[in-house]
């Protein structure tokens, strides 16, 4: 069975999104659940949040970003080319409820993650707020999509092409002193994620991170993302990737995070050529 990618677009120079054809995935995937996906059998496996899904095309709706060897060659496939694989939904999906008020706060490329929490969470009534943060203008992804689903947003920028200038974590202070928030969500890179954590537990608010550590069978059988919630080890596939950011030990999830680099560094270089 081969994945059909039905429609391409580039949002940006890194970033890139694409609609696939897989109506069982379609049908069953919820916000906060992820899939992976290989390019061809001997493709690295990576994955990726479900953006969004169309159940009655069958369609499911990724974004990724071009960050070594095998999202380059994922950001090189058209329209009208396949996927070898597609498992999936995985992982425990967000959990949806009127929680009141809330506040979602994606970084960069994290935005495509939080995008679906942000519309499952306003369709059950909440009063969403939400902050997007990115380098620059070209990098802020899915801002008027995620306008229509929250009652306030604010756009923040490193270099202040658009919104504010500075980092979400600034946005977030100004929201907590002005807003009683009841529970809130972070994703991003963990470095946000962390400090996102620090500012909601200042503010008193419960916040939950998605951890995306390498994985490879998604299925908690290989150990490949375990992470440290709470002094236990955790698999980020099947008891995550959501988990509250309070317990989760960061220092542990940075170095695990940096395990691999010199050996992407390695295939990246040997891939460009
Ligand atoms: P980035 O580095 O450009 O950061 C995006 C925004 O996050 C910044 O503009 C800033 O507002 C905020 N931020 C970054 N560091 C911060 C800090 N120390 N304190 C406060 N705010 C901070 O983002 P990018 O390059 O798009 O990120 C790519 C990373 O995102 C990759 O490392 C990838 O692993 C991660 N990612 C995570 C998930 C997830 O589910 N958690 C999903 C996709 C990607
Ligand atoms: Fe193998 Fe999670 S990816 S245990």
């Amino acid at each position: 069975m081969v994945f059909k990618i039905v429609e391409r677009r580039e949002l940006n120079s890194i970033e890139f999104e694409i609609f696939v054809e897989a109506p069982r995935i379609a049908q069953k995937a919820q916000a906060g659940q992820f899939v992976i996906l290989r390019i061809d059998h001997n493709g690295e496996r990576i994955p990726l949040t479900v953006v969004d899904t169309e159940p009655d095309k069958g369609l499911v709706r990724l974004i990724f970003q071009v960050i070594g060897k095998s999202t380059a060659a994922l950001a090189k496939l058209q329209t009208g080319d396949s996927l070898s694989d597609l498992v999936g939904p995985l992982g425990k999906a967000t959990e949806i409820e009127n929680y009141g008020t809330v506040l979602l706060v994606g970084g960069g490329v994290g935005i495509a993650a939080l995008f679906p929490i942000i519309k499952a969470l306003k369709a059950v009534g909440n009063k969403v707020i939400t902050i997007l943060g990115a380098k620059n203008k070209e990098l802020l992804i899915l801002a008027d999509e995620c306008r229509k689903y929250s009652d306030e947003l604010y756009l923040m920028t490193d270099d202040g092409t658009l919104g504010q200038k500075g980092l979400v974590t600034d946005a977030m202070k100004f929201v907590f002193a002005k807003e009683k928030i009841d529970t809130a969500w972070a994703v991003g890179p963990s470095p946000m994620m962390k400090f996102s954590t620090l500012a909601a537990k200042k503010a008193g608010v419960p916040i939950y991170v998605s951890l995306n550590p390498i994985m490879v069978d998604g299925t908690g059988m290989c150990g490949g993302c375990r992470v440290t919630v709470d002094k236990k080890i955790k698999f980020a596939c099947v008891d995550g990737p959501e988990f509250l950011g309070a317990g989760v030990d960061w220092d542990d999830f940075s170095n695990r995070m940096k395990q691999y680099r010199d050996e992407e560094q390695i295939a990246d270089t040997i891939y460009k050529g």
